[in-house]
């Protein structure tokens, strides 16, 4: 369903957690940023997506997802590894295309809890703040969104010995407006250093605007700075805006 916004929607979403990331950070974001949108037209309906089961979709590799989100596994240990550390949402949702585009024996995949100890949060480090958060903290974090897979999906990039070199997530947001329609919201994007020009960033835009598009979303919806403008115009999308942010003195965190 074809959204009618007009290009001069302000977005007043900010991209970060203020509570969580310091005031360096914060002068960093709080710089020019425009918002970007993606119009889409093409979307699926509405529809709950459920954890899935299958592993990461590589390039040059053997597997590739089923094609339909179907349970994640609770009882049956096929895959050990898949039963104890399930991905965060159906990686049936990722389109082949984006996985094959990749350079081989890379993959992508839905985040997983494991992935607090491979390259995930230092890949996050090129973008913003993270801070140290310990094992406990991150699971916390992982079980709050996966009890939610119908509204974060986060995804990595691993190269070819499996280390994190990308990410980036889709937030879907539910709407009155638009017929109760449906907005992603794509968040923290980041390459690891050593890796940017590959065309990974691309990829992982891609494979959300994939995830998006299938789980109904009529359009996704970024910010970012005047530097990364013309990334994001190489990825389809077009400046929507001017995005505002409202930073709140850090206070204790309710327990969320
Ligand atoms: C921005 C970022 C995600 C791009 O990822 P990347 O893997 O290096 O980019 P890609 O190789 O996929 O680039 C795709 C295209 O965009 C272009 N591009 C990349 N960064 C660009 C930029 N900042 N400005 C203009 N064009 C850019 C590339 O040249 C390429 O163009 P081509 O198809 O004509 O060759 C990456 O540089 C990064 O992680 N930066 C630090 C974190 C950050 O700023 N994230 C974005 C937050 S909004």
């Amino acid at each position: 369903m074809a959204d009618l916004q007009t290009p001069t929607e302000v977005s007043l979403l900010s991209t970060s957690n203020p509570s969580t990331e310091s005031a360096v950070a914060h002068e960093k974001e709080a710089s020019t940023k425009v918002s970007l949108s993606e119009v889409r037209i093409d979307s699926t309906p509405t529809s709950t997506v459920a954890n899935g089961t299958t592993s990461a979709v590589t390039n040059g590799a053997s597997s590739r997802p089923t094609s339909t989100p179907t349970p994640a596994p609770i009882s049956a240990p096929a895959g050990i590894e898949e039963y104890d550390d399930p991905p965060l949402f159906s990686p049936s949702l990722i389109g082949d295309d984006v996985s094959s585009s990749l350079p081989e024996g890379y993959s992508i995949r839905p985040l997983r809890r494991s992935d607090y100890s491979g390259g995930f949060l230092p890949t996050l480090r090129v973008l913003t703040t993270v801070g140290e958060p310990t094992l406990a903290e991150f699971n916390a974090r992982y079980d709050f969104m996966a009890s939610r897979n119908d509204t974060y999906y986060i995804l990595v990039i691993c190269d070819t010995t499996g280390t994190v070199v990308g990410t980036g997530a889709v937030i879907v947001e539910r709407k009155f407006i638009h017929n109760m329609g449906l907005v992603g919201h794509i968040e923290d994007i980041a390459v690891a250093k050593n890796q940017q020009g590959k065309k990974l960033g691309l990829r992982i835009i891609q494979a959300l605007d994939s995830v998006a598009a299938r789980v109904g979303c009529y359009k996704s919806i970024l910010d970012c700075s005047e530097a990364n403008e013309g990334f994001y115009v190489k990825c389809g999308f077009k400046r929507a805006g001017l995005e505002m942010a409202h930073y709140y003195e850090k206070a204790p965190k309710m327990n969320l």
